[in-house]
């Protein structure tokens, strides 16, 4: 039986989750993820009214401020359908990059697709199956990658519209695999790849544990691991955040056993992590 203050939160909680799934910016974000925060800024704040507050900011940060406008998943896939079906693969990537222009993380790694992946994938073995960690809008980026018809995709993000949305598309793809709902902190996928990307998404995860970005490094089992963060070009402040995330990345592996390469590119820094094969990656 619970006590009298548990069931206190307990019910608080349950109250606040109803009341952000309530606001149609968070209506789609996984139960899980809002009572994760919900908990944390409950116990913070002073009462129930500013820990709602203060979830919905904190899902904004994580999530919500990266949508540079509301997503139109029906009209999205109804161009990418009718690009596909026209049986051109340039208006199928024109398409697609349209839509990764509507969030920031994707947006800003649209000048640098080609060299993208043709610079990672040319450092690994053939790939037969991918990990996309709080993928965003980055599957829409398959067109780019250089995989074969049996690759094995699989992608996690908190937004379950989003998630419907990426599995229609990668059902016009020509990639293994689906996209799911989950909360990669809480609950690490099962699966095991031979790839997973992180991308620009540690900063993310550690506004709400400091522990967060180790926690999924550790729990992510694939043999190579790709790792980026963002370096955006304002007000020439991008010499900094380079060596604030690099300091950061370094300290997360300082004591790992792994083998590193650094890429840097415009927009982002990015790591390639190689684990030893047949080696615990804890
Ligand atoms: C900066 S964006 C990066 C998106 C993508 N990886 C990219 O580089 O284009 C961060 C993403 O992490 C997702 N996210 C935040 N917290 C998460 C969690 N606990 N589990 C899964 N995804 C999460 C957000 O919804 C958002 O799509």
């Amino acid at each position: 039986m619970l006590g009298l203050d548990a069931h206190k939160e307990n019910k608080q909680l349950n109250q606040l989750v109803r009341t952000v799934l309530k606001s149609s910016k968070y209506r789609n974000v996984c139960d899980e993820l809002i009572k994760n925060i919900g908990m944390r800024e409950l116990s913070k704040q002073q009462n129930l009214k500013t820990a709602i507050k203060s979830t919905k900011n904190k899902l904004h940060q994580i999530g919500g401020a990266y949508f540079l406008e509301k997503a139109k998943y029906q009209l999205w896939l109804e161009k990418l359908r009718s690009a596909k079906n026209s049986g051109n693969e340039d208006l199928f990537r024109d398409a697609s990059a349209e839509i990764m222009s509507y969030h920031s993380s994707t947006r800003e790694r649209l000048n640098i697709l080609d060299q993208f992946y043709d610079r990672i994938f040319s450092l690994l073995p053939p790939v037969h199956s991918i990990m996309d960690v709080a993928c965003g809008f980055h599957p829409l980026s398959i067109p780019w990658m250089p995989l074969s018809d049996t690759v094995e995709y699989y992608a996690y993000d908190v937004y379950k519209d989003l998630i419907g949305f990426l599995n229609d598309f990668m059902g016009m793809t020509n990639v293994q695999g689906y996209a799911e709902t989950r909360d990669v902190v809480q609950h690490a996928p099962e699966k095991k790849a031979d790839l997973a990307f992180i991308l620009n998404t540690i900063p993310c995860l550690e506004q709400i544990e400091k522990s967060a970005g180790l926690k999924v490094l550790n729990s992510i089992n694939a043999n190579f691991l790709v790792v980026s963060f963002p370096v955006r070009s304002l007000c020439g402040r991008e010499k900094a955040m380079r060596k604030h995330y690099e300091t950061r990345f370094n300290q997360l592996t300082k004591e790992k056993d792994w083998s590193i390469q650094r890429l840097e590119f415009s927009t982002e820094l990015v790591f390639l992590i190689t684990r030893k094969e047949g080696a615990s990656h804890e």
